[in-house]
C-alpha cells in the first residue's frame, strides 16, 4: 500500500491541484459570499445587486447600441483551439515578461474611471492587490484617488492620461506622474470627444453625478453601499474628488462641470512631445488601425494596447482581438498588448496565440472590488490565473512563449 502519509511524498492541497488539473472546487477559505463566484463573470450578478442603478449602469454600460461591447465577447468564438496530447506540461508556467519585468501572470487590471465610488478605496484596493500578486494594475486618469497615493499603494501602478492637445497641462501632468515614481505612463488616444452614452443618462449617471432625489433614493435603497462605500468614505476621506484630470472636482456637485479640454485637439505632435519629456515606457491605449500603430512605432513609442475602450468609446468600432493580427504585424518588435472583452482563460490564451503579448481585464476585478474588497479581488486573481494554468495544461504547453497561432483555427473552418 502507498504511504500517503510519509511527508516526502505528501502533496500540498495546491500541488495537488497542479497535478491531477482538478476542476475549480468551492473554496471553504474564503467569506461565504464569494464561494460561488467560480469565474469573472460570477462577479456581475451580485455586484448589481450591491451598486445603485447609476454606478452599476456606468460601470457595466457601453456606448449607444452597445455593438461593440457585445462584439468583443463574441469575437472569442471565432476561434477554437486545436490542442496538443501527450505533451509533459508538470513544468509550464504562467509568468509573462512585459518591458523586462516578470510578472506572475500574463494579465493585469485595465484602467477604470470612478473605481471608488462603486468600491471603497477601489484604485487603492485593486493598485495593492496588484502589486501584492505581483501584476501591473493602470490606474485611471478619471479615478477619484491622487496619484500619488495610488502608487504608494502599489508599485506596480502604471498611470493612464486623459489630455488634451496642449502643452501646459501634458507637461504638468508627465511632471506630476514622474515625481510620484510611476514607471510606465499610459496616453488613451480613443476620446477626442466624450462617447454618446445613453445608458448613463437613462440611469441618472453623471460626471460629476447631481444631488438629485432620484440619486438620493437610488442610494438609500442600496444600504450595504450607502453605508458600507458611500457614508464610509465621506466620514474617513471626505468627499471625493476628481484628482488628476484638469482642475478639482468634487464627484457630485450641482453646479460644476469637469474641464476637460481641447481633447479634440490631441494629435501625433503631443505624442511626440510627450515622447522627449517621460523617461519611462510609454504606452498608447486605444489603437485599432494598423496604420496608427506603425505611427505609434515610429513616434518612440514603447507599446500599444489593441482596445476599443470596453466598448465605450465608438459603438461599432472593431473588437480588437479581429484587428490584432494585422497590428502585431504592423508593430515589428513594438510591444502589443490587448484589452476589451477578456473573461476567461481561454480568452487570454486566444489573444496571445494572436500575437498579443500581455492583456489587460477591467470591469470584472472593479465588481470583485465593489462586493469582496481585497478578498474578492485576490480570488478573482487566482480564478483567472487557474483558468490560466490549467488551460495551458490542456493545450499541450509549458511556457507562454509556446502559445501561438499554431494552436488556434477559425471556429468554421477545417483544417
Ligand atoms: C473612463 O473613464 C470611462 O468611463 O470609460
Amino acid at each position: 500500500m502507498p504511504d500517503t502519509a510519509n511527508e516526502s511524498t505528501v502533496l500540498s492541497r495546491e500541488e495537488a491541484w497542479r497535478h491531477t488539473g482538478a476542476r475549480a472546487e468551492v473554496s471553504k477559505e474564503l467569506p461565504r459570499h464569494l464561494r460561488m463566484m467560480l469565474a469573472l463573470e460570477d462577479f456581475e450578478a451580485p455586484a448589481r445587486r450591491y451598486l445603485p442603478r447609476p454606478m452599476y449602469g456606468y460601470v457595466s454600460g457601453g456606448a449607444e447600441t452597445n455593438a461593440s461591447l457585445r462584439n468583443n465577447r463574441a469575437a472569442f468564438d471565432d476561434w477554437s483551439f486545436v490542442p496538443h496530447a501527450l505533451v509533459d506540461v508538470s513544468n509550464r508556467s504562467v509568468k509573462a515578461t512585459l518591458f523586462g519585468r516578470e510578472y506572475a501572470a500574463p494579465f493585469g487590471f485595465a484602467p477604470m474611471g470612478g473605481s471608488s465610488m462603486a468600491a471603497y478605496q477601489g484604485d487603492i484596493v485593486l493598485a495593492r492587490c496588484a502589486a501584492q500578486s505581483n501584476i501591473p494594475m493602470i490606474m485611471s486618469g478619471a479615478s477619484l484617488s491622487r496619484l500619488e497615493d495610488v502608487r504608494a499603494a502599489g508599485s506596480t501602478a502604471w498611470f493612464q492620461a486623459y489630455l488634451p492637445g496642449e502643452a501646459g497641462p501634458i507637461t504638468e501632468l508627465v511632471e506630476r506622474v514622474a515625481a510620484a515614481g510611476f514607471d510606465t505612463l499610459v496616453l488613451t488616444v480613443d476620446v477626442p470627444v466624450g462617447a454618446n452614452r445613453e445608458n448613463n443618462v437613462r440611469s441618472g449617471f453623471n460626471r460629476p453625478l447631481r444631488p438629485t432625489a432620484r440619486l438620493a433614493w437610488d442610494s438609500i435603497i442600496h444600504p450595504r453601499w450607502f453605508f458600507g462605500m458611500f457614508l464610509r468614505t465621506l466620514m474617513n476621506h471626505g468627499m471625493p474628488h476628481f484628482e488628476n484630470m484638469g482642475p478639482r472636482t468634487p464627484l457630485i456637485t450641482s453646479t460644476g462641470e469637469r474641464d476637460r479640454g481641447h481633447r479634440d485637439q490631441l494629435s501625433w505632435k503631443h505624442v511626440e512631445l510627450m515622447r522627449k519629456l517621460w523617461k519611462g515606457k510609454l504606452v498608447l491605449k486605444g489603437v485599432l488601425n494598423r496604420h496608427d500603430a506603425r505611427t505609434a512605432k515610429h513616434s518612440g513609442v514603447d507599446g500599444i494596447i489593441v482596445s476599443n475602450h470596453g466598448g465605450r468609446q465608438l459603438d461599432g468600432a472593431s473588437s480588437p482581438l479581429r484587428v490584432l493580427p494585422g497590428i502585431v504585424d504592423a508593430a515589428g518588435s513594438m510591444t502589443v498588448m490587448m484589452d476589451s472583452g477578456i473573461r476567461r482563460g481561454t480568452d487570454v490564451l486566444k489573444a496571445l496565440a494572436l500575437g498579443a503579448k500581455f492583456v489587460f481585464v477591467g470591469r470584472p476585478f472593479l465588481f470583485a472590488a465593489a462586493i469582496g474588497g481585497d478578498v474578492g479581488v485576490k480570488h478573482a486573481i487566482k480564478l483567472l490565473k487557474d483558468e490560466v494554468d490549467r488551460d495551458m495544461a490542456l493545450l499541450g504547453v509549458n511556457k507562454l512563449s509556446e502559445v501561438t497561432r499554431e494552436l488556434l483555427m477559425e471556429t468554421n473552418s477545417s483544417r
